[in-house]
């Protein structure tokens, strides 16, 4: 059964994943509930220019008592550490000022809004002028023509990362099918399953176009994917074939995340390593809503519940949500950090190159909360 939808102000800025990957029977798509009025949205408008100061949204309401936590710590914890990804031959973060970023994708450059560009650009005009696709979310959420395309640019074009070979596209919310930052982790967990003595189980829950997937089983993983939008999966699978890895071991399942995991528990299946990318709203397959504030603490404690007894890590990425990582941290906490290990929690970081290559401004993306075994 479906659960309630959310009471709460949407602000597309602070949900970039939310809003793109929307999910549901026919693929990523918009959010479809009811939208809340347009003048109690907080910081922004749909492309992420800033609005004056709204009111602010409620306190979140929890859809069932918070889970307890499991013990005394004795994770070794730290807070604050910065994760950064200073970019690979692939991608670049070229610049960025006046509330927009220029980055390139494989062989294009692309320009997006970014609310937390706030200074000074560093490179020249003609340079941003020069872009393929410019995101301009001018049109409606739901139709075409969101983005300005130089001639010659189609909608699609490939791109690659750690010898890896997938399908970037241009997509109604200004996402392109990879989140760059996030290779500093899946460098960290490939590492991490490659140094183990067997093949670890891998569950990657909200798993969108599949790369940490991907990664994952190409290091040596069996890997768990489950994601509720069909054309994200097939959006992956594409990318598995392109990447050439057709007969590694992943199932990719379109599923409602919560759903899965309560069917994991009862089933005493389990997860040597659990990555969790959840939106800030969402939705299942049937219409079941995620919210991230009402249920990643009952989605934590479903992970723990189906935590191997040899596990590796989970890792929790979160972008565009009011929170700090302090309260990923926390709550992680409650739930893990009675496990022997490392416990850490921070940014993850995006490096700017620049126009003579050498390391440029520092960009933060999201917050991210892990746990690794010692
Ligand atoms: C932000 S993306 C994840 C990005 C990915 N981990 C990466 O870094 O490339 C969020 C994904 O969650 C999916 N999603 C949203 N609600 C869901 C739900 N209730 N159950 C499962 N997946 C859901 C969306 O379809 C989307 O693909």
């Amino acid at each position: 059964m479906a659960r309630r939808p959310p009471n709460r102000d949407r602000d597309k800025s602070q949900e970039p994943r939310a809003a793109r990957p929307g999910s549901g029977k026919h693929g990523p798509q918009p959010d479809k509930r009811p939208q809340p009025d347009k003048r109690r949205r907080e910081d922004a408008d749909a492309t992420g220019r800033p609005r004056g100061l709204m009111k602010p949204s409620a306190a979140p309401v929890p859809r069932r008592p918070a889970p307890k936590p499991r013990g005394p710590r004795i994770s070794r914890e730290t807070l604050g550490l910065l994760l950064q990804t200073d970019g690979w031959d692939q991608y670049r973060l070229l610049d960025m000022g006046e509330g927009e970023k220029l980055e390139r994708y494989g062989d294009l450059v692309v320009v997006r809004p970014e609310p937390q560009a706030m200074g000074a650009r560093r490179r020249p005009a003609k340079e941003w002028d020069a872009a393929g696709a410019v995101f301009t979310g001018d049109v409606e959420e739901e139709g075409p023509g969101r983005w300005r395309q130089a001639p010659g640019i189609g909608e699609s074009w490939p791109m690659a990362i750690d010898g890896i070979d997938f399908i970037c596209r241009l997509t109604a919310f200004r996402h392109v099918g990879i989140f760059p930052e996030q290779k500093v982790q899946w460098d960290w967990m490939a590492g991490r399953i490659r140094a183990a003595d067997r093949p670890l189980k891998v569950l990657n829950l909200f798993g969108y176009t599949g790369l940490a997937s991907l990664i994952a089983a190409k290091a040596g993983a069996e890997v768990t994917h489950v994601d509720a939008s069909k054309k994200a999966i097939g959006w992956a699978r594409e990318n598995q074939s392109l990447a050439g890895l057709d007969s590694a071991p992943i199932r990719w399942l379109c599923d409602d995340a919560v759903k899965f995991c309560e069917r994991e528990v009862r089933r005493g299946n389990s997860y040597d390593g659990i990555l969790l990318d959840p939106p800030k709203f969402g939705r299942g397959p049937d219409g079941e809503v995620w919210s991230l504030f009402e249920d990643l603490p009952h989605m934590l404690d479903l992970c723990r519940q189906i935590l191997s007894p040899k596990p590796s890590f989970v890792v929790l990425t979160a972008y565009s949500i009011r929170a700090s990582f302090i309260a990923g941290h926390e709550l992680m906490g409650d739930l893990f950090g009675d496990l022997a290990g490392n416990l850490e929690s921070g940014e993850l970081v995006l490096r700017e190159t620049t126009a003579d290559g050498t390391p440029g401004r520092a960009l933060s993306t999201s917050m991210y909360t892990r746990w690794s075994a010692p």
